[in-house]
């Protein structure tokens, strides 16, 4: 039985992971300000599945007493895993002193926090595809209702050089470079995750961030979707168990070693908007309403992952197709 901290635990990534942590009996430790809609509702079905394995600290990570006091009252931990971040490229560009202070600044109070309370740790640090840019150098061509990469048919790679745009991909790759350098100076054992869309069972349903899950209440709900562009943005979909797989696996398995790896859905499970509201729709029976507007800044047009390092470390594929996943995002 191990013990973990997992900050912003109450979110749609932790929650998932936790019960997979407490069905195992293992201790968790949720450290989250509740501040993204629904993290309150999440942790209370946590509270309600974890019993006394469940523990809860209600704290900003910008607030690096709050963060030690986590680690001195309930530390030291087997594992970490931060997860808790300013989460919308949308509300970056509003607020980008914020984004920098939760994604960069309370990002680094959490290693630091590790590098003194907790240094056995293996920590695991969720990144973005946002940390790429915006990919222009990569040709792309429409392919009937999606896109796809001419120069990098198989995925982004781990090679690609860091070329962070929006204030979202700035924070998101400052948090990263400490968790990286973490290893590289003190021996902390990180591993860094470059995502890209996650989806499924208790994802937030806002049109800010995690759009899969917005699209899906949106159109059972009789709401309008606004697409940005012309619905042919595509994206592999990574199914959140497959994710959190590959999280556990890292957790129990070889030493991460300072690792970055990119983790997604890759070609199998490339879809496009106009796809993803198509399949919506077969699942559900419901017509969707939706509305097209201007594409958005920092929107790449096409993102597919290359999670090859992820295989050769852990041995980890993706498993989930789309279609199977929409339909257990659905309750189908
Ligand atoms: N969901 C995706 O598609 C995706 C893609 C790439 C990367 N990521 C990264 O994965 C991680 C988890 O994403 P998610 O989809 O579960 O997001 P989420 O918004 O559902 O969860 C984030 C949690 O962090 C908490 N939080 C936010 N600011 C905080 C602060 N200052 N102090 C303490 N807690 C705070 C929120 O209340 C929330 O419970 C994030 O780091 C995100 O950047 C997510």
């Amino acid at each position: 039985m191990s013990k973990y901290l997992i900050t912003g635990g109450a979110g749609f990534v932790g929650a998932n992971l936790c019960r997979v942590l407490l069905s195992r009996g293992d201790t968790v430790v949720i450290l989250d300000d509740l501040s993204r809609v629904g993290s309150d509702d999440r942790l209370h079905g946590l509270q309600a599945e974890g019993g006394d394995q469940l523990i809860a600290v209600l704290a900003d990570i910008v607030d690096p007493e709050a963060v030690d006091g986590c680690f001195e009252t309930h530390g030291p931990f087997d594992g970490v895993v931060h997860l808790a971040a300013q989460v919308a490229v949308t509300w970056s560009m509003q607020d980008p002193r914020r984004d920098f202070a939760v994604n960069a600044w309370g990002s680094f109070n959490v290693i630091d926090a590790v590098r003194r309370f907790s240094p056995e740790a293996r920590c695991l640090y969720m990144s973005s595809n946002k940390v790429y840019g915006a990919l222009d150098d990569l040709r792309w061509i429409p392919d009937h209702n999606r896109c796809v990469f001419l120069d990098a048919p198989l995925g982004v790679t781990i090679k690609r050089p860091l070329d962070p745009e929006t204030p979202y991909g700035v924070s998101k790759a400052t948090g990263e470079c400490s968790f990286r350098d973490a290893w590289r100076t003190y021996g902390i054992q990180t591993a860094i995750l470059r995502c890209s869309c996650i989806y499924g069972p208790r994802q937030s349903q806002q049109e800010d961030q995690g759009w899969v899950a917005w699209f899906a209440a949106a159109i059972t709900s009789g709401q309008t979707l606004r697409i940005f562009g012309d619905g042919k943005t595509t994206r592999d979909m990574l199914f959140v168990d497959d994710l959190v797989d590959l999280q556990l696996r890292i957790l129990d398995g070889p030493e991460p070693r300072g690792c970055t790896l990119n983790v997604g859905g890759g070609p199998k499970a490339a879809r496009s908007l106009l796809e993803v509201v198509a399949a919506i729709e077969e699942l559900s029976g419901s017509a969707p309403k939706i509305e097209f507007h201007d594409e958005r800044p920092g929107d790449q047009k096409v993102f597919i992952t290359a999670s090859d390092a992820a295989f050769e470390l852990y041995g980890w594929r993706p498993t989930t197709l789309p279609e199977d996943g929409l339909r257990q995002l659905l309750g189908l």
